[in-house]
């Protein structure tokens, strides 16, 4: 089944989005951009259903304990290593591809969309499957310093939206940090 696959992602200039397991600018934290985050990944584009978040390992942990599973999502976590979901995990999968065969098989019923939330291997490979992808980026103005990237978004793969519903095209700032919401679509 042909489905668009979204991703969502916060970068720094350097296309950096991690270091040492948690977010660059921590412990800033930027509500809004979390926010942000939430709307886009948790609204089902179909009443009943929910949407899918599809995590590698390190995200999964990277998030708050307490805030685990991301609610209102499905959500999945990518493994090689693992033999069964970490505590609180919804599914296991053992590759992307495994990922969305569950999305599209056992999960056909309820799950609405597939937003991929990260790390670098897995935005790599959303970004180079087949099919329509979107990529929501906010760009970070402001640089931190990052051991965990994202990779180019080639102009020739991607093209960037002039708008897109409930995006706001507004310059944002919190705690000092400016940043900008992008979305690119697949060319
Ligand atoms: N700025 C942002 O928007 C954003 C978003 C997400 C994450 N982050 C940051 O990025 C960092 C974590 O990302 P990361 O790139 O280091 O790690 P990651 O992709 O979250 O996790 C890596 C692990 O996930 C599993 N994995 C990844 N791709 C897989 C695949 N195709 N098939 C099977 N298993 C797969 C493997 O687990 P096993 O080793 O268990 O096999 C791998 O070691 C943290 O610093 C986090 O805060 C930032």
């Amino acid at each position: 089944m042909s489905r668009i696959l979204n991703a969502i992602v916060a970068v720094c200039p350097d296309l950096g989005i991690g270091r040492n397991g948690d977010l660059p600018w921590n412990p800033v934290r930027l509500n809004n951009e979390f926010k942000h985050f939430r709307k886009m990944t948790s609204t089902p584009s179909v009443e009943g259903k929910q949407n899918v978040v599809i995590m590698g390992r390190k995200t999964w942990f990277s998030i708050p304990e307490k805030n685990r599973p991301l609610n209102n999502r499905i959500n999945i976590v990518l493994s090689r290593e693992l033999k069964a979901p970490p505590a609180g995990a919804h599914y296991l999968a053992a590759d992307f591809s495994s990922a969305l065969r569950l999305v599209d098989v056992e999960l056909a019923d309820r799950a609405d969309q597939v937003w991929v939330i990260g790390g670098s291997s897995l935005y790599k490979e959303m970004m180079e499957s087949p099919g329509t992808r979107r990529l929501f980026v906010t760009q970070i103005l402001k640089q931190f310093e990052c051991d965990t990237f994202l990779p180019e978004i080639s102009p020739d793969k991607y093209r960037q939206l002039t708008e897109f519903p409930g995006v706001s095209k507004e310059l944002q700032e919190e705690n000092g940090i400016q940043y900008r919401f992008e979305v690119y679509e697949s060319i």
